[in-house]
């Protein structure tokens, strides 16, 4: 399965009841409020933050690669009265006809594109995307293994329609050198219908720092700060960057 793929279908309909971990939309709306308008997230989903941004009366258009999670964040646009674009694509490939004041990712969904050259690909498209004196925003982890006590073990969470979603890790890969961690993830629905059961792999590429902007330079994109999750100014390499770009 193509990684952009990787959230559809069993996998996009569990994803919000067994999320562990919600992007603060205040950290995206103080970012925005400050570089202003026209804003894109890119790796949107079923919404959030680009929601709660949208209620705050912000100017921002998401986009992704899974239709499922786009038909999530629409519903639920809906459902709340809000009005949001979304446009359905790769961010690798991403062709817009609007250039944007800000073009950001809301958590280290870049560390979902594969490699090296598929990145360099997505930077190419936020560089073209980006207006002049325009800022980019990615945050990117660098992901620990997953402990071993962790694999096999169950998380459950009632559907919308009542049946039980479950989830679970099957094993992991690691590969230093292609800087990558490929782990089976196992998804089941449990329902009137009987079970329905998935298994996908679902990988993380991640980079050095100075890797990172090397390829951001190669862009086109000029490195202006490097912060942790708090916005704390990071020396060196460490475990989440989130990386600060302008227009070389
Ligand atoms: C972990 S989810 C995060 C969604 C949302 N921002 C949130 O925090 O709730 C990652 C999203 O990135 C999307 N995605 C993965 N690869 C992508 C790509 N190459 N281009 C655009 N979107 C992608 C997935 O379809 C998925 O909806």
């Amino acid at each position: 399965m193509d990684p952009a793929d990787f959230y559809t279908g069993l996998v996009a309909e569990s994803f919000a009841p067994l999320r562990s971990f919600s992007p603060d939309p205040e950290v995206c709306a103080a970012f925005l409020r400050e570089v202003g308008g026209p804003a894109l997230e890119l790796g949107c989903g079923d919404g959030d933050p680009l929601l709660a941004l949208r209620r705050s009366g912000l100017d921002v258009e998401g986009v992704d690669s899974s239709a499922d999670m786009l038909e999530r964040c629409r519903r639920r646009a809906d459902e709340a009265g809000v009005t949001v674009t979304v446009h359905h694509q790769r961010m690798e490939e991403l062709s817009l006809s609007r250039r944007f004041q800000a073009v950001f990712l809301a958590g280290p969904t870049f560390n979902l594109l594969p490699d090296d050259s598929v990145a360099a690909a997505a930077l190419h498209r936020i560089r073209r995307h980006l207006a002049d004196g325009g800022t980019a925003l990615i945050p990117l982890h660098v992901p620990a293994p997953t402990p071993a006590d962790r694999i096999g073990q169950v998380r459950t969470a009632p559907a919308d329609d009542g049946a039980e979603l479950r989830f679970s890790v099957v094993s992991e890969q690691r590969d230093e050198t292609a800087r990558t961690r490929s782990t089976v993830l196992r998804y089941e629905r449990h329902g009137p219908d009987g079970p329905t059961v998935v298994e996908r792999p679902w990988l993380l590429h991640w980079y050095t720092r100075s890797g990172f902007e090397k390829l951001a330079a190669e862009a086109g994109l000029r490195t202006v700060s490097v912060t942790d999750a708090e916005g704390d100014a990071v020396e060196g390499d460490a475990p989440d960057m989130v990386f600060r770009l302008h227009a070389a």
